[in-house]
């Protein structure tokens, strides 16, 4: 696998990347989130592009990025949810999953067939001024091959991705794992994917949230959800209240249990913001040949610490 190019973010670079982007090229973009395997969304070569690079498979729609309120009304009709959820929520770790508007400028492979796009302005300095210099929306599905654990650092992007033009470097990711996706596209507000916003913060803007359907079919179906996802090498063994010595461990707070092969803590204080960020980075490290498994301790489930536990269970989901 060829090498791709990690490149600061000075002025220079973001026009660069910008202009790799309007080109059709792919480019990985840091976000507060993780990192985004970003093409234009009104170039279909682009979009092939960025299923092929990521062997994503083609029923598994894209996340389309904007600089602005603007851009999303011309991808998708909002309606008065999506208005409340976007004025406190935008720029944000928060999907919208909206019916696509009649001149809807993303090609149809973004939202693979289906009749809803979705639609997500990034919290990031660096995203939206490559956004706003491209000047068209960008699709961009976290930059790691499917089913592998999302990059939140410019290196991870460079050590399981090839075939891109370039990698923008913007340090680790703030929170680190994906924004929460929610369907408005059914007359009831669907939790699709929990992630950087917690589903009380969207609650108290625009009530209760139906829970994402288990089902592969159906109209509030989010593909993304069915399977093994966010997945290590080494085998997963969640709510471990102890650790073998061929294991290794993802401790959780002040009371991690000795004698594992290798461990790391999420969050000695017991943060649950602080868990998040370092998730990805450390199930990667603790991803050795070496261990029989990795063994994780109970997260709570408050706060960010649902969308912690969604891709942990997902991890340790195995075959599909
Ligand atoms: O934080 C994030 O959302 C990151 C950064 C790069 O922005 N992106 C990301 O994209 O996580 P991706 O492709 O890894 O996850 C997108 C999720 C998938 O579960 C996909 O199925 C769902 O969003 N999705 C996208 N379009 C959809 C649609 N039209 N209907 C239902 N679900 C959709
Ligand atoms: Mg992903």
């Amino acid at each position: 696998m060829e090498r791709t190019p990690i490149l600061d973010a000075g002025p220079e670079n973001l026009a660069r990347a910008a202009r790799l982007l309007r080109a059709g090229r792919l480019v990985a973009l840091p976000t507060e989130t993780v990192y985004g395997l970003a093409g234009d969304a009104t170039n279909r070569g682009a979009v092939r592009a960025i299923y092929r690079v990521k062997k994503r498979p083609f029923d598994n729609p894209l996340i389309v990025h904007v600089a602005d309120i603007d851009a999303a009304r011309e991808l998708a009709a909002l309606d008065d949810r999506a208005e409340r959820l976007i004025e406190a929520l935008w720029p944000g770790p928060l999907t919208l999953v909206l019916r696509r508007a009649p001149s809807c400028p993303a090609v149809a492979e973004v939202s693979a067939g289906l009749a809803t796009v979705a639609v997500r302005m990034p919290d990031h300095g660096i995203a939206l001024a490559v956004l706003a210099a491209v000047g068209r929306p960008v699709a961009a599905p976290s930059a790691n091959p499917a089913a592998a654990v999302s990059p939140t650092t410019a290196r991870h992007v460079a050590d399981q991705l090839g075939g891109i033009a370039a990698i923008l470097d913007g340090g680790p990711c703030r929170i680190g794992v994906e924004s929460t996706v929610v369907g408005l596209h059914g007359r009831r507000a669907a939790l699709l994917r929990p992630g950087g916003v917690p589903r009380a913060a969207i609650e108290r803007l625009i009530g209760p949230l139906a829970a994402a359907p288990g089902g592969a079919e159906g109209p509030q179906r989010s593909p993304g959800r069915l399977g093994r996802h966010y997945a290590p090498s080494r085998p997963l063994r969640l709510d471990a209240a102890e650790v073998a010595a061929d294991e290794a461990l993802l401790a959780f707070g002040a009371n991690a249990p000795a004698g594992a092969a290798m461990c790391r803590n999420l969050s000695a204080a017991g943060d649950l913001d602080e868990a998040a960020r370092n998730l990805f980075a450390m199930l990667r490290e603790l991803d050795r040949p070496d261990v029989a498994a990795i063994a994780v301790m109970p997260i709570p489930e408050a706060g960010l610490g649902a969308a912690i536990n969604d891709r942990l269970r997902r991890a340790a989901t195995a075959g599909g």
